[in-house]
């Protein structure tokens, strides 16, 4: 059964430990980072951004292959469905699709119009115990085609977002989403600091985490970082291993092209990779 985010991220919250939310794009993705969580008794986010979405066939279509896969692989780990930077309409139709969690990203609208909407949403979402996660300051990079300028949240700003009752805030903190350039300046944790220290207990939300050093997760973690969000490094580590497969001509041995050998390569790259970051989040163990 999906559950809201919100016991999970309070409980790493408390511990001192992150829960990745891994983003989804098909059912081999879906299947790796189901299993390995089962595997290594590790809660998980299972992310959809708007675009995946509609790649795998509409929210309800989601809903319907992650429920089923919890059901047939024998899932017992908590499992949250989440949209990712969600739009206002988008947030809505998760929510009624029967999606467990929800990000709305008001991040670009002016403060008091992302005030407002996150106020309705939550008001909707805490009345059918789903999860709600909010945005201030944008985060740099392009992520389906929506992009942010790599801003730093006004801790004041993360402050009045936090009070609206969301279960987990995001905070632009010098993060982007993708690769880091070679000339990026790291995550900012003095705004960090004052934004946990005005937060308190609200979990706080790292996008953009592949390629960002283990030593500032770690300390990103201490600081009041409880939910962690792998895209890019998923899809690279299957891409190449997709790719070697072929190179190596393996795709036209055998049967000839069987589609669940192709992707099998790939599968595994991203069990691999999941696995790697739910033990440097420290979520192994904690389900
Ligand atoms: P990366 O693609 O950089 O891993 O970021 C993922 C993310 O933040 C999804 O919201």
């Amino acid at each position: 059964m999906l559950v809201s985010a919100k016991d999970m991220l309070n409980k790493a919250k408390a511990g001192k430990y992150a829960v990745g939310q891994f983003n989804i794009n098909n059912l081999e993705w879906t299947k790796a980072i189901l299993l390995t969580a089962q595997e290594l008794n590790s809660p998980v986010i299972l992310g959809v951004s708007e675009g995946a979405g509609k790649y795998m066939c509409g929210y309800t279509t989601i809903v319907g292959m992650v429920n089923g896969m919890i059901n047939e692989l024998g899932i017992t780990v908590p499992v949250a469905l989440h949209l990712d930077h969600g739009s206002y309409e988008g947030a809505k139709k998760c929510i009624e699709a029967g999606f467990s969690s929800v990000m709305f990203d008001g991040s670009h609208y002016p403060i008091d119009e992302n005030i407002a909407k996150t106020k309705e949403l939550v008001a909707t979402a805490n009345e059918l115990g789903i999860s709600v996660e909010a945005e201030v300051g944008a985060i740099g990079g392009e992520e389906d085609g929506v992009v942010g300028n790599g801003e730093v949240a006004d801790p004041n700003e993360c402050k009045m977002i936090a009070d609206l009752g969301v279960t987990m805030l995001a905070a632009g903190i010098g993060n982007i989403h993708g690769k880091y350039p070679a000339n990026w300046a790291g995550l900012n944790f003095d705004v960090l600091a004052q934004i946990s220290e005005l937060t308190g207990d609200m979990p706080l939300v790292l996008h953009g985490g592949t390629g960002i050093p283990a030593e500032m997760i770690q300390k990103a973690i201490s600081l009041g970082v409880s939910k962690i969000n792998v895209n890019t490094e998923c899809q690279l580590a299957f891409a190449e291993a997709t790719r070697a497969y072929i190179e190596a001509g393996k795709d036209q041995q055998g049967k000839g092209f069987d589609p669940r050998k192709l992707l099998a390569p790939g599968f595994d790259a991203i069990k691999a990779t999941v696995k790697e970051k739910m033990e440097l989040f420290g979520s192994v163990g904690k389900a």
